[in-house]
């Protein structure tokens, strides 16, 4: 069974809120497929919806996403604003960190601030969850660079299957983890070259023996479709969590 980290426990049905953030990701996935510009620049968004937006002042394009719609907007537009409020999840901000992370000042060094700070902020959970769930492994879906990797497998003693379809990327976290990691930390990170899709999600899962140990999937900033593709398995079939 698979187990979400820290959907509230307000969510009753979680398969079905599930189901609900990925009808909508899909609906919309023009949104998060095409890059802001080519949205502008296309028929992508009818000139209707972009003139509403236009005519909104600073302050009330600000507050859209927390639910300012106005009646005069389409049905769609509407519902598009309304549902992303309701299927936001309050999750209250934790004063402290779950787990101490110290992070060697060497990998420190080699990571912008930005995803510094990212990583502070997401490791100590993922920490948390695998000690409290008897986890070794993680499947890092987009892992690109593989900093987040880095950490787990240094401070967390994790070992990583990083599932990234660049391969430039994988080549990049390579030499990353051979120069910035001991040799037994780095030969805990492996890395598979492959896109996942819907047809290739359990074929891979598969082939990574998913069934048979306890694992944690985890995506920092998965993007274009890769968040739909893999929770669209999550309430469903596989033994990893
Ligand atoms: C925004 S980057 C984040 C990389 C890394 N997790 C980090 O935080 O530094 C997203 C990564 O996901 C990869 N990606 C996007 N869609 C994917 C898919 N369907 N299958 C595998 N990798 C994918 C991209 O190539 C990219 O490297």
């Amino acid at each position: 069974m698979w187990k979400i980290m820290d959907i509230p426990k307000t969510v009753e049905d979680v398969e079905l809120y599930c189901e609900r953030v990925i009808s909508l990701l899909e609906e919309w996935s023009w949104l998060y497929q095409y890059r802001a510009t080519e949205i502008l620049l296309s028929e992508l968004l009818s000139s209707e919806s972009l003139k509403l937006m236009e005519n909104l002042d600073d302050h009330s394009l600000s507050q859209v996403p927390f639910g300012l719609v106005q009646s005069s907007w389409p049905q769609q537009l509407r519902f598009f604003v309304e549902e992303c409020v309701r299927l936001t999840l309050k999750i209250p901000v934790r004063q402290s960190q779950p787990v101490k992370l110290t992070v060697p000042n060497k990998l420190r060094k080699c990571t912008s601030m930005k995803k510094q700070h990212e990583i502070d902020e997401l490791a100590p959970y993922i920490m948390e969850h695998c000690l409290q769930s008897s986890i070794s492994r993680i499947y890092d879906i987009g892992s690109g660079l593989g900093y987040i990797d880095r950490i787990l497998a240094t401070t967390g003693g994790l070992s990583i299957v990083g599932v990234e379809l660049d391969s430039c990327k994988i080549e990049g976290a390579i030499k990353l983890n051979k120069e910035l990691l001991e040799q037994n930390q780095s030969s805990n990170i492996i890395y598979i070259a492959c896109r996942l899709d819907e047809e290739n999600l359990e074929h891979i899962c598969e082939q990574l023996q998913c069934y048979k140990e306890n694992g944690c999937l985890v995506g920092l900033h998965a993007c274009g479709d890769l968040s739909a593709v893999s929770l669209r398995q999550v309430p469903s079939k596989y033994a990893f969590y």
